[in-house]
């Protein structure tokens, strides 16, 4: 059975058709890119599959079982992390403070049990930070591990945004352009921090406009545009397939 199945989805906004009858399942292990134009409908699939909205048509089904409609918070339990496509780093925070949201997203159902089970809550903070230090080291941040987010440049809370979705110890995992706005070497980086998590057993979807990367990571690539499925298979197919040359990556050779 498939990690996650999507079919049939729709979300229609007034007379604006953003996601159009798209089919695609995704397996457990793979790294798994959407591709397409501005404006194609990638965001909104991403909004879609992590409950930020209710499909208008269709069916997401993780594990077999519908996930569809279902609020962000019971998909982060049932490990669905994200990150976004404008950064959604809190600049009032520490770096690790901001890591150390994604930990409480996960754990907060299970905060009475914490704390009748630890000694004491200071214990359990400190464990928290650990845990939040090692993942900003995961991911590149060793040097940031005692900045403020606010005095952090641009590349280095793109990875922050990566650390907080993992601190959710996620299964799949959506990043929303996590290269856009980097330098060529900051994007290699990201490129290879994307193959180190798909490599420690998370299902990664990727949407990327950086077209070396995604050839490079992507098991499987679906293309969207205006809306709709355009072409879906392995990075080979997708690049020999005429449909997306003339609508895609045509523009882009
Ligand atoms: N909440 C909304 N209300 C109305 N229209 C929306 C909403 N969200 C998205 N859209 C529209 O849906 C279409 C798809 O937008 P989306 O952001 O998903 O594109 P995208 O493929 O992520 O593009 P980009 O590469 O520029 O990020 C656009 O026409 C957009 O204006
Ligand atoms: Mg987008």
């Amino acid at each position: 059975m498939p990690l996650l199945e999507v079919s049939a989805l729709s979300i229609h906004f007034g007379g604006v058709k953003a996601v159009q009858d798209v089919s695609f399942n995704i397996d457990a292990g793979v790294v798994y890119a959407v591709i397409g134009p501005n404006g194609a409908g990638k965001t909104t699939l991403f909004n879609l599959i992590t409950g930020v909205y209710r499909p208008t048509h269709g069916d997401i089904r993780m594990d077999g079982e519908t996930i569809a409609g279902r609020s962000p918070e019971a998909l982060a339990r049932r490990g669905v992390a994200r990150t976004f496509q404008n950064l959604q780093v809190c600049m009032n925070m520490s770096a690790l403070e901001n890591v150390m949201v994604g930990a409480h997203l996960r754990l907060d159902r299970n905060l009475l049990k914490a704390a009748l089970r630890f000694p004491s809550l200071a214990r359990r903070d400190i464990e928290l930070r650990e845990e939040a230090a090692e993942l900003m080291r995961f991911v590149g941040l060793a040097d940031y591990l005692a900045a403020r987010a606010d005095a952090m440049p641009y590349g280095a809370l793109k990875r922050l945004e990566i650390a907080r979705a993992l601190a959710m110890r996620p299964r799949l995992l959506f990043l929303d352009e996590p290269a856009a706005g980097l330098n060529p070497s900051e994007t290699l980086e990201v490129d290879a921090l994307v193959r180190r998590i798909a490599d420690s057993g998370v299902t990664v979807v990727l949407i990327e406009h950086d077209m070396k990367m995604v050839m490079n990571l992507s098991d499987r690539i679906l293309v969207l545009d205006y809306g709709r499925k355009l072409a879906e298979g392995s990075a080979a197919e997708v690049r020999r397939n005429p449909d997306v040359i003339a609508a895609y990556l045509g523009a882009h050779a």
